[in-house]
């Protein structure tokens, strides 16, 4: 019997696609195949379609952002009209993002939030029973007195704590599959350390699969596997956590983003970032390689013909 569970994304191609001629690729060729236990963290600068692949994955996005090929499966089953979601998407794949706080409701106990899901998805079938798993859910994740807790509104509780609810929220279901989308981006570097350390946890533990995504390398390299290095809508490097920790690194846009690498000299300081601007990927670059503008290592072929994704990087000049 062949294994295709996992998520596997074949050739996704994205664009915005607004009114009049003014459309652009916002995923260009995306591919890759994700199981449990990885952690697949997707890593690039602000802009590069890191939230676009998110949402494209849990068949949120919506005009003026537009499917144009390729496609999404999950267990060997495509994604693709609204209806291939029931019963995956919030439950079979889980989703954190940046501001827990606008996905609770303010209005009700966390502990209540937290029944309804398990109840609406028939984990448990009364009340009881839900509110105990709900409290041992919360413990799982870092909560302590989580009876407690359960009485606790949203805006009781610290930005990490109602990270962590919104992690438990995610588990409660037994997903396969969780995707956060720079989910610790709005706490302070000790809260975001343990964060990580709890999802990488949780995921090896529970054996589900994590698309990780943040512009962040210095986290990325605590959590991540596997890294895909996305630029302007390209796939520009696949490689493992410790290479991208070791520096073993080839592609120039992965070279980049981590001379970015925020030391001690910059604190205080705005981040550094590439310098130039991010490509606004459209025909120009039917022929070209996308990051040409702003390579290093540029030579005269690369304005001329697009590199393509070989041997895990998309470059003709690998490092
Ligand atoms: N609803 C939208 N309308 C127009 N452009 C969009 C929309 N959503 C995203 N984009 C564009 O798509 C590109 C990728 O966005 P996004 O995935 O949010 O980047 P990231 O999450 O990596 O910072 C950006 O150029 C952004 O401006
Ligand atoms: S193909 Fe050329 S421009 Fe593109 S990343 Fe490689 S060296 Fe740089
Ligand atoms: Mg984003």
């Amino acid at each position: 019997m062949t294994d295709n569970s996992g998520l596997e994304l074949n050739n996704l191609t994205v664009k915005v696609k607004n009114a009049g001629n003014d459309e652009f690729y916002v995923l260009r060729n995306v591919s890759f195949l994700l199981k449990a236990p990885e952690v697949l963290g997707i890593l690039g600068e602000s802009g590069s379609g890191k939230s676009i692949l998110a949402k494209e994955v849990c068949g949120l996005n919506s005009y003026p952002v537009k499917k144009i090929s390729g496609d999404v499966s999950f267990d060997g089953k495509v994604l693709s009209m609204e209806k291939d979601y029931a019963g995956v998407r919030g439950k079979q794949i889980a989703m954190i993002f940046q501001h827990p706080t606008s996905a609770l409701n303010p209005v009700i106990t966390i502990g209540k939030q937290m029944t309804e899901i398990l109840l609406h998805h028939k984990t448990v079938t009364d009340k009881k029973a839900a509110a105990e798993l709900v409290a041992s859910i919360l413990e799982e994740t870092g909560i302590d007195h989580s009876a407690d807790r359960m009485l606790s509104y949203p805006h009781q509780l610290s930005g990490g704590m109602n990270q962590r609810v919104m992690i438990a929220m995610a588990i409660s279901t037994q997903p396969r599959l969780m995707i956060a989308d720079e989910p610790t981006t709005a706490l302070d570097v000790i809260t975001q350390e343990q964060i990580i350390k709890l999802l990488s946890d949780l995921g090896k533990k529970k054996d589900y699969a994590t698309l990780f995504i943040t512009h962040n390398i210095s986290l990325m390299q605590k959590i991540a596997d596997r890294v895909l290095v996305l630029y302007a809508g390209e796939m520009m490097e696949i490689l493992t956590g410790k290479s991208l920790s070791a520096g073993k690194i080839k592609h120039p846009c992965t070279i980049a983003l981590k001379e970015c690498l925020p030391t001690l000299s910059h604190i205080g300081s705005s981040l550094p970032t590439i310098p130039g601007q991010i490509a606004r990927n459209d025909e120009r670059y039917d022929n070209r390689c996308v990051f040409y503008e702003r390579c290093m290592y540029t030579q005269p072929r690369c304005k001329s013909e697009k590199p393509d994704f070989i041997d895990g990087v998309r470059c003709f000049y690998p490092l």
